[in-house]
């Protein structure tokens, strides 16, 4: 299975996807490349360290976000692959671009969807006054966070927990997260 990631920043997940895959614990699934709409963010040299393709597309030489995600297919589709794996990737994709991928497209978000959907999740967890959060692990649909659930893992709300260290526990959990949703999507252990 043949798996191009999207990132914008960091790309942490993306590093822990390239763990499991040097140690050999992602089943079929094999990163193939790895895009970023940002250039020189460490993503990009975590890629590269792992001696994985990277490219970068600047979504500020687009006039807007059709002409944009036209060319993402396009450079996606170099890499031929049989997912797309959305990892921290800040864009908001068209309608267009969703349809395209229909079925081979996730994300991973910082949240127990369908609650906190957007952006703040911690913040917002802890202000509805939350015991739980988590990471949920999702099918892309054109509706922002609402695409059928895969996985999910609870993160449990500490009292004193800040939005800072809920946001750091909840992303390590999503680093274990992920990888076993890929990892038992090519091994067909998962549907759509
Ligand atoms: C994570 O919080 C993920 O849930 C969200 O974007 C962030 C990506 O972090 N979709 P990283 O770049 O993988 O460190």
């Amino acid at each position: 299975m043949r798996v191009v990631c999207l990132i914008s920043g960091g790309g942490s997940n993306l590093q822990a996807l390239l763990d499991w895959q040097s140690k050999g614990l992602l089943g079929d699934a094999k990163i193939v490349g790895v895009i970023s709409n940002n250039a020189g963010v460490y993503g990009l040299e975590r890629a590269k360290n792992a001696n994985i393709s990277t490219s970068v597309l600047s979504h500020h030489d687009y006039p807007d976000r059709l002409q944009f995600d036209r060319k993402l297919i396009e450079l996606i589709d170099y890499y031929r692959p049989d997912l797309v794996v959305l990892a921290g990737f800040m864009r908001v994709l068209t309608s267009e671009f969703v349809s395209y991928y229909a079925n081979r497209l996730i994300n991973v978000h910082p949240s127990l969807l369908p609650k906190h959907k957007g952006l703040h999740t911690h913040r917002r967890a802890i202000e509805a006054g939350d015991t739980t959060s988590g990471a949920t692990v999702h099918w892309v649909t054109e509706e922002l966070d609402s695409g059928n659930i895969i996985r999910q893992v609870e993160v449990p709300i500490q009292t004193d927990d800040s939005e800072d260290s809920l946001q750091r526990r909840v992303l390590e959990a999503e680093h274990t997260l992920y990888p076993s949703v890929i990892r038992d999507l090519s091994l067909g252990l998962i549907s759509c």
